[in-house]
């Protein structure tokens, strides 16, 4: 008989209630921290239309192989976002919003790629983009708003890494002598490599391959041909990070996954996590694209981060749990369940939360109940109390317990006191 039965897509999941309030957590702290650092929410379609991907590079994985296109209704050649830059930058060409246009953004993307521990065809990423200057200091602000939020997390084995990929003056002499270094060492690449160096020698240096390595190793580093302007930039932004006491590594063969680069660019690598999924995040300049999407000439610079991938980094170091309730009180009624319906709604519209049980069980069940929540108070009313105009208040978690009635009227009072 055919299995009647379904499963979340392959390389996709489902984050149930407890994993998905952190993850919220986890948006809603970033969003705070990009707001205060001057960036205003941003939210585009899931799907655009594919030329806006196309950009992100002819010889990129994400555009080759992993694309979720389709053709809607009416024909038209459509793709789920794999990444938010390009529709970012789409919007502020369609826009044309006042510069310099900082935003920060959170949502799922989707790369049709070959499922592992932290890797996923849905996942889910936060990030800000910053349009309209290219200031270094905004690249510094930029590094170190990420940087600053992982700390907030608890988190402490990331590392920075930190590359220029120069610019169209001085990329093209580079992209030379990198060309006839690969070339010369053509036998020793591998296969896929052979093929990448024919569309994209700067890709080479991404080859996670073994047999790759060592010709990557000895290869010629951007950072060596950096125009004086180039290279004045990066030591602008050098200088303003270690202003802000950030330590970042440079990794002169950072080279990133997506082709749209000039300039500053960087990752974020988790020492706790094994090389296949320790990139957090990662980001950088990408001063065509805006040319590139039929917009005026305007600089960009911005980071993503893999929400997935920093939450477990938080798991290997301990930090940044789920929270242990989702609620702060638990509500027990013995006199049928209108009370707690009631006093949920008084609680609730106070900014406290609750939970109850339901179906008129019995108070023990109730109690079964409440321990399960995580709540750590609970407050019960029976029809003793009730006559009195009264609650009880019982703490259910820690070391030291309470139990006390008190006047209903006060309440609220008398559990928010509790609760700070
Ligand atoms: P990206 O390096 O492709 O950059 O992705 C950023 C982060 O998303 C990665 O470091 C990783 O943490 C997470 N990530 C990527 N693919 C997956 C996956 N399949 N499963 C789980 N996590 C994943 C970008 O997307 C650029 N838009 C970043 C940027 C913004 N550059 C400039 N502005």
């Amino acid at each position: 008989m055919a299995k009647s039965t379904f499963e979340s897509p392959k390389g996709t999941r489902d984050i149930l209630p407890g994993e998905a309030d952190r993850q919220r957590a986890l948006v809603n702290a970033f969003g705070e921290v990009a707001r205060r650092a001057g960036y205003g929410h941003v939210m585009t379609p899931m799907f655009e239309d594919i030329g806006v991907f196309k950009r992100l590079g002819d010889s990129t994985d994400v555009v080759t192989k992993e694309m979720y296109d389709f053709h809607d209704k009416k024909g038209r050649h459509l793709a789920l976002r794999p990444e938010l830059t390009a529709a970012v930058v789409r919007a502020f060409v369609q826009h044309r919003p006042a510069i310099p246009w900082k935003v920060w953004y959170e949502g799922p993307q989707f790369r049709y790629e070959r499922p592992q521990a932290g890797r996923y065809r849905q996942f889910s990423q936060i990030g800000v983009e910053a349009l309209g200057t290219d200031d270094p200091a905004v690249d510094a602000e930029i590094i170190a708003l990420a940087w600053n939020f992982y700390k907030q997390l608890g988190l402490q084995q990331v590392t920075l890494l930190l590359n220029s990929l120069g610019d169209p003056t001085c990329r093209p002499a580079y992209l030379e002598a990198l060309t006839t270094y690969l070339n010369e060492n053509l036998d020793g690449l591998s296969e896929q490599s052979q093929y990448t160096l024919q569309v994209n020698a700067l890709r080479v240096l991404d080859s996670k391959r073994e047999e790759d390595q060592a010709i990557i190793d000895q290869a010629p580093v951007m950072v060596d041909f950096l125009s004086p302007e180039t290279g004045e930039h990066f030591a602008g932004v050098r200088r303003v990070l270690d202003r802000l006491d950030i330590p970042y590594e440079i990794s002169p063969r950072l080279v990133r996954g997506l082709d749209y680069y000039t300039r500053t660019t960087f990752e974020f690598a988790s020492t706790a996590l094994p090389g296949s999924q320790n990139a957090l995040g990662g980001g950088g300049r990408y001063d065509a694209l805006a040319a590139d999407l039929g917009g005026p000439d305007t600089p960009g610079m911005g980071f993503a981060l893999g929400v997935d991938r920093i939450l477990i980094a938080c798991d290997e170091e301990g930090v940044f749990g789920a929270p242990d309730s989702l609620v702060d009180v638990f509500i027990i009624d013995a006199t049928g369940g209108d009370e707690a319906a009631v006093v949920g709604a008084e609680l609730q519209a106070a900014g406290i939360a609750t939970d109850r049980a339901y179906d008129a069980r019995s108070m023990r069940a109730q109690f079964k109940v409440a321990d399960k929540s995580g709540a750590p108070i609970a407050i019960v009313i029976g029809d003793d109390e009730l006559a009195a105009g009264q609650v009880q208040i019982r703490t259910l978690q820690g070391e030291t317990r309470e139990q006390i009635s008190i006047a209903r009227s006060t309440l609220i009072e008398e559990l928010k006191k509790r609760m700070t």
